[in-house]
């Protein structure tokens, strides 16, 4: 079940479990039941670079219940997943140096947060990309929909 919370003035949730972007920087939850707050994100093509900041919520420590965000195309995911889980917790379950990784936070645990910025110039309009989590049994709930330069969801975000 999606319960709607405020998280600050850079990111706008709707009742569906949306987020979009505000001057291209968005703001996403993550909690101790191993969910994200939002199903989908959503940046303007306009956007030379975007600011995701990941605000984990809950209470547990990094070392039981840490979470990171990653953006991958939606085709990179279960490599990206698996890559990770070899990786381990030392690196973060995130592969050193993947070229499909676009984007990737550290992990944080309950209370924590962390930002990650990037360009958009490795992303294509109309492309299928994927936001996940590498901690290992994570991505199963843990992933959603990001949209890059939607058109209808761009009129959305201008203000
Ligand atoms: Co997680």
């Amino acid at each position: 079940m999606m319960r709607l919370q405020l998280i600050g003035t850079t990111a706008s949730l709707l009742a569906g479990g949306s987020a979009y972007a505000d001057n291209c920087a968005m703001t996403i939850e993550a909690n101790d039941m191993m969910r994200y707050n939002v199903r989908e994100m959503s940046v303007p093509a306009g956007c030379s670079d975007i600011t995701v900041t990941l605000k984990h919520s809950g209470k547990l420590e990094a070392k039981v219940m840490g979470h990171d965000w990653v953006l991958a195309r939606t085709s990179d995911v279960s490599g990206i997943v698996n890559a990770g889980m070899a990786a381990g917790p030392a690196h973060g379950y995130l592969p050193a140096g993947d070229k499909r990784i676009i984007a990737a936070t550290n992990v944080v645990g309950g209370g924590e947060s962390t930002t990650v910025r990037f360009a958009t110039t490795a992303l294509e309009e109309g492309a299928s990309y994927t936001f996940f989590c590498t901690t290992p049994g994570h991505a199963t709930l843990m992933r959603g929909r990001f949209v890059f330069g939607d058109p209808k969801r761009v009129a959305r975000v201008d203000k």
